[in-house]
């Protein structure tokens, strides 16, 4: 990282100066560096941002770990025979901490080659383009850009009565530094977070209670989906709560009382607060600017990604857009090209795909059933289980199902993909093929031209596929 001289002259100039080292930021730098412009990053921590350090890679290496316990525990079926595996938290944390060092120094030498100019500090957005940055040692310098591309990301949200304190109350941030597991942990918060982590800490052997506000878990996902998990949770041991308001929390000692319900209470170790992730955009922008930002802490942009000032952008969890490293990714992509002045498309936010690394995984793109139905479209829907695909058999895999979501046409026949949903083994690793062909607003009849490898666990997708053209193989 550079560390610019205090009390220059004049603003170093950029081509653009992005506000924010995380999947948004970094990816803006990195492919409007490949085409020939020149950036800077300001950054007050470590290029990589939540994605890298706090998020979607740790919670997927614990994940991980948690899935080689199951595989383990479970290998006597097979014929393997092993004695209990007992885990060894710190020895997992340890296998993150370098995972996301390794991970953290390509990232810091892709950008260094690219030269993309990395500024150690936290970037303010002043009047006319230009960036003040406040160093580590809190001098200040400043940056101009022909373009600003704000990108400072979010933080976890907690809730009046559950404010963290890294003891009792946790949130993902102090959870993914831990080097032990407790023995108990109420989860409160049924989202991608939420379930991610009732599932790492159940399979790890921590006793876990889900309690979510709203009627059903995964909100956003298809409810056969949703209900699959709710199974495989229930099945595993976890308690799923729905529809429950949480209004508190009674330390005693090692242990504190979640207040929930009509004065239920719930004593655990930890509490992981899962309700939400909040833009960060205190202090990003100086009055005056235009910038316009919006009652929950969104920075306001339209479909290109521009904030109500000209040639300034924001992208990534600061704007309201779905809190996904890759939407992060494809909307710095897309900003680069409107300043290359090339043709761009806007990202299709209902279509973007969705994976989730409980166990088992989620992963789907497009519409749900409900959201088809709501939507007032006439549809033609198709399940096929996994319990029938021979090589989730094999792999003892057999929690789940594949759902397709066609719009139907008038003489009744299943037309374009809408949606498909997905919850059992890898499927974070076979939606691609359905993420092409809703995007593609593709048929029925011109997917299932194509083969599947068999035996392979997306033979599942290609079987819900031939039989929405009317006469399937395996399935009605
Ligand atoms: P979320 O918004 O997905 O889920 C929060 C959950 O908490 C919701 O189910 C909500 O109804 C519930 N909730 C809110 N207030 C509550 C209360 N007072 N009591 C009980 N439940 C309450 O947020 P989450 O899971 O914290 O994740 C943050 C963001 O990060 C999301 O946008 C998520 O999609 C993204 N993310 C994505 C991942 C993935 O795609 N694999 C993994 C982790 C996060």
């Amino acid at each position: 990282m550079v560390r610019l001289p205090a009390n220059q002259a004049e603003p170093a100039q950029y081509d653009i100066v992005v506000i924010g080292g995380g999947p948004g930021g970094y990816a803006t730098a990195l492919y409007g560096a490949a085409a020939g412009l020149s950036i800077a990053l300001v950054e007050k921590d470590k290029v990589g941002g939540t994605c890298l350090h706090r998020g979607c890679v740790p919670a997927k290496e614990f994940l991980e770990t948690a899935s080689v316990f199951r595989t383990v525990e479970g290998a006597k079926v097979f014929g393997v025979q092993a004695s209990q595996p007992v885990v060894e938290f710190s020895t997992s944390q340890d296998r993150k901490n370098q995972i996301v060092d390794q991970l953290f120094k390509g990232l810091s030498g892709l950008l260094k080659q690219r030269k993309v100019t990395v500024v150690a500090g936290t970037g303010r957005l002043l009047g006319g383009k230009v960036v003040e940055v406040t160093a580590p040692d809190g001098s200040l310098s400043t940056l101009s850009g022909s373009n600003i591309v704000l990108a400072s990301g979010s933080v976890p949200r907690s809730l009046p009565g559950f404010e963290v304190d890294g003891r009792y109350v946790q949130s993902s941030d102090e959870l993914l530094d831990r080097r032990e597991l407790p023995k108990s942990a109420a989860v409160i918060g049924a989202g991608a977070i939420g379930c991610e982590f009732a599932s790492m800490l159940s399979d790890l052997g921590v006793r876990v209670t889900l309690l979510e506000a709203l009627p059903k878990i995964l909100p956003g996902c298809d409810e056969d989906v949703a209900n699959v998990i709710v199974r495989s949770f229930t099945k595993r041991g976890i308690t799923v709560r729905t529809g429950v308001t949480v209004t508190g929390h009674e330390p005693d000692g090692d242990h504190t009382s979640v207040v929930f319900g009509d004065g239920e209470k719930l004593e655990v170790e930890m509490i992981l607060m899962s309700v939400g992730r909040r833009p960060l955009s205190e202090g990003l922008v100086a009055e005056g600017t235009g910038v316009e930002i919006d009652e929950r802490g969104h920075v306001r942009v339209d479909e290109w990604m521009r904030t109500a000032a000209d040639n300034i952008f924001a992208i990534g969890d600061l704007v309201a857009t779905p809190q996904l490293a890759h939407v992060g990714f494809a909307e710095g992509i897309l900003v680069i090209k409107q300043v290359l002045g090339e043709h761009a498309v806007p990202v299709d936010y209902g279509n973007v795909p969705w994976a989730i690394y409980c166990h088992p995984e989620v992963a789907f793109v497009g519409m749900t059933e409900q959201a088809a139905v709501d939507a007032g479209l006439d549809i033609v829907t198709k399940r096929a289980p996994f319990g029938g695909n021979s090589r989730a058999r094999i792999l003892g895999e057999t929690d789940g199902l594949v759902k397709v979501i066609c719009e139907k046409r008038p003489d009744g026949s299943a037309g374009r993909l809408l949606g498909v949903h997905m919850a059992g083994p890898w499927v974070t690793e076979q939606l691609g093929q359905a993420y092409l062909s809703v995007n593609w607003d593709a048929t029925p009849e011109e997917i299932s031209q194509f083969l599947q490898p068999h035996p392979s666990l997306s033979e599942t997708f290609g079987e819900t596929v031939l039989a929405l053209t009317g006469r399937g193989l395996h399935l009605a």
